[in-house]
């Protein structure tokens, strides 16, 4: 099952340059006296640059009064930097709009769930269902798109900015009306809403969609209705979608040459929006990423490179932003370790990026970023950063020459599914336990795959992860009759599934399959549980663990599984007291099922306790594990293959025939590796025993082609 998908098209290199790796960031010369400018341009061209995005926060120096633009400074500063080889990624400029807009018109300004406004003071404090707001917004596009038509220093279309970051849910009667024509648009009659909302319960019944009001304040300690917040969150993630579709056509319609794309928020616990629906709706998919400091660093940032490589369905990506060292708005704001800067741009381009660009070129002198690094740090050019910037500018060039661009990540075998709607549902706060969502499942089997040796693909549900060698339902909540049916034609047509608790467990409308759980796809599963079993430490005396019979130990969540079916196994059980009614209760069962297998793992083993049981559970599903060096000391990924197709489609489909390994060091100690063909980059790394093999140091990269 695939989603229908706009057409890729990948920005096209400047006349003349040939095509390379897009390296480069957010420029803001409009925070910089113009004499900055050429200053900026030499230091780009040293350290390799050659895109920039600009204009993100433009709008009142663009517009400085309604109907007035001023484009000379925009014009002077593209011309520098074309002439210099640097492509421009040109923003729509939308994404903050200027005071004139909100003095003349504070109903564009988004509204909490308790009515509070959102001032103006930040950014994105527009609201996306404003007819106002729309207005003034294609206005602009349809001026920065007329004035650039011609432009030959622009390569793309950069629209809005992290759409959702802050006004992600509004709760004004703008929102409101919207959120009902969507309801009517979805449901067609307020019957079909009550049902989907199960609205006899707390007599929530409505009789007409002008009742329909977003979720708003309840009262502290009160519970929406989970249907209707669940749709709310779809909703907003539509509303948005509608208002990047509106800009998107409006720049397309004047000029049709330029792709387009929008930058997305992904990573392992960030889900603003539905990235996988908006991934059919962009040219080529942007991300911008910032790291989890501390032990998960390069994990996190596998497994959210792999899903926006997912959302790309393996098309070439472009990593839009990521900072060099440390960002501004965590309570902490942890420096990254020396060499993290070149390795971290290198794994977001081992899991499919082409493009690596930061927040921002030149790092601010005033505002609210002042302390977020950037490219070209307050130190300046005499800096570890920009050496390493540098440095990194060099790599990349290489790995141009050699190929890379346009291949794409190798596919794995075991795909990871991750899933929004039940993200969404799974956040709820009347469930079993809050300390079950559905993401930190699909991160705990990423990491313990690669504690095995094995990297996995993190793909979303509605992409084809049914093609894989095996897949994993990871506390995939929602499943509805559709999916339910996928995962019974995988699985009987020989696929080897993973599944754990809470998965199958209700619909899309977050209605409970009955019958027992996973009532969605119990046959599948040969299990049925009929409770759960929460554990936590809030409370004297109360569960806090499980001992499993494979040695893992199981927390959060367990299932009370009280029979299995015929074709069935158990291969762990909880050893417990017997006053706790689990011991002797299968934990970890493995069913036969038409030509396939699937296991079903029923409670939250985490990171250490999956990898504990994945031996046992590869043996029973039949997969062969043999090569896996078991270590998990490296990070093994694959770019190219048999067949590769340019990414610049308007040149023809050229064939390539080139591999690319690269091996990333997990660990704090030196990793070695074999040198698995010819070595291209050697970072933090040193090729030893005659070039078979390598030690690769912490925060070190080897990329060999073969
Ligand atoms: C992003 C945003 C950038 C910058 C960056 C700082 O969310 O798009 O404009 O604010 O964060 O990390």
């Amino acid at each position: 099952m695939t989603t229908a998908r706009r057409a890729y098209r990948w920005p096209q290199s400047l006349a003349g340059e040939v095509p390379r790796i897009w390296y480069g960031g957010d420029y803001n010369p409009d925070q910089w006296p113009e004499e900055v400018w050429d200053e900026d341009v030499r230091l780009m061209r040293k350290a390799g640059v050659n895109l920039v995005s600009v204009g993100i926060f433009s709008w009142s120096r663009i517009e400085p009064e309604e109907g007035v633009y001023d484009f000379d400074w925009l014009d002077r500063v593209i011309d520098k930097l074309g002439h210099a080889g640097v492509a421009v990624d040109l923003a729509s400029a939308t994404a903050s709009p200027p005071m004139w807009l909100t003095q003349a018109h504070p109903e564009v300004l988004w509204k909490n769930e308790r009515g509070d406004v959102c001032w103006p003071g930040a950014r994105q404090h527009w609201r996306a269902t404003s007819p106002v707001f729309r207005r003034y917004a294609i206005e602009l596009c349809r001026n920065m798109a007329e004035h650039y038509r011609d432009n030959p220093y622009l390569v793309a279309w950069h629209v809005n900015n992290e759409y959702g970051c802050h006004n992600r849910f509004d709760y004004s009667d703008d929102a409101m009306r919207a959120f009902q024509r969507w309801c009517r648009k979805r449901y067609g009659t307020i019957e079909s809403v009550n049902d989907a909302w199960g609205t006899a319960f707390w007599s929530q019944r409505l009789d007409d969609f002008d009742e329909i009001i977003p979720p708003r304040y309840i009262g502290d300690g009160n519970f929406h209705n989970p249907g209707k917040l669940l749709d709310f969150k779809r909703f907003s993630s539509d509303a948005l979608k509608d208002f990047f579709i509106a800009e998107r056509d409006a720049l397309q319609a004047i000029t049709p040459n330029l792709p387009l794309t929008t930058n997305f928020m992904v990573s392992a616990g960030g889900t603003a929006l539905d990235y996988d629906d908006w991934g059919s709706e962009t040219d080529f998919v942007s991300n911008d990423h910032y790291f989890t400091p501390g032990d998960q660093h390069i994990d996190e940032l596998a497994y959210s490179s792999s899903l926006v490589d997912g959302i790309a369905r393996k098309r070439p990506w472009f990593l839009m932003e990521h900072s060099t060292g440390a960002v501004n708005w965590r309570t902490i704001n942890y420096r990254k370790e020396p060499g993290q800067l070149v390795r971290d741009s290198l794994a977001h381009l081992a899991l499919g990026a082409d493009a690596i660009c930061f927040f921002q070129w030149r790092q601010s002198q005033a505002g609210a970023e002042k302390f977020h690094t950037a490219m070209l740090p307050h130190a300046g050019e005499d800096s570890q950063d920009f050496r390493d910037i540098c440095e990194l500018g060099g790599i990349l060039n290489t790995l141009s020459e050699e190929g890379l661009p346009g291949s794409e990540l190798a596919k794995a075998k075991i795909a990871v599914v991750f899933d929004y709607g039940s993200e969404w549902a799974t956040e709820h706060t009347a469930t079993p336990t809050q300390q079950v969502r559905h993401w930190r499942e699909p991160f705990d089997w990423f990491r313990a795959l690669a504690d095995m040796g094995l990297s996995a693909d993190v793909v979303p549900i509605a992409s084809e992860w049914d093609s894989y060698e095996a897949a994993v339902l990871p506390a995939v909540y929602l499943l509805n009759e559709a999916n339910a049916q996928r995962v019974r034609a995988y699985v009987s047509g020989g696929g080897k599934l993973f599944a754990t608790y809470y998965t199958g467990i209700a619909d899309e409308h977050d209605h409970i399959w009955l019958g027992g759980y996973p009532g969605a796809i119990r046959d599948v599963m040969g299990v049925r549980s009929e409770e759960f079993a929460p554990m936590g430490d809030d409370l004297a005396g109360v569960p806090d663990h499980l001992d499993l019979s494979n040695g893992a130990v199981a927390h959060d969540i367990a299932d009370v599984i009280t029979s299995i079916g015929e074709n069935a196994h158990v291969l762990a059980s909880y050893k417990a007291g017997h006053w706790s009614g689990m011991d002797g209760v299968p934990a970890i069962v493995v069913n036969e099922y038409g030509k396939g297998r699937a296991a079903y793992v029923g409670s939250r083993l985490g990171r250490e306790g999956l990898a504990k049981s994945l031996p046992q559970l590869f043996d029973a599903m039949a997969i062969d594990y043999a090569r896996c060096d078991r270590q998990g000391a490296v990070l093994r990924v694959e770019r190219g293959g048999t067949k590769i197709d340019r990414v610049n489609e308007a040149n023809g489909v050229e064939r390539r025939d080139r591999r690319f390994v690269f091996a990333f060091n997990r660990t704090r100690d030196t990793a070695t590796v074999q040198v698995e063909g010819e070595p291209v980059v050697v970072y933090r790394a040193r090729i030893d025993d005659g070039g078979r093999t390598a030690a690769i140091e912490p925060n070190g990269v080897l990329i060999v082609r073969c």
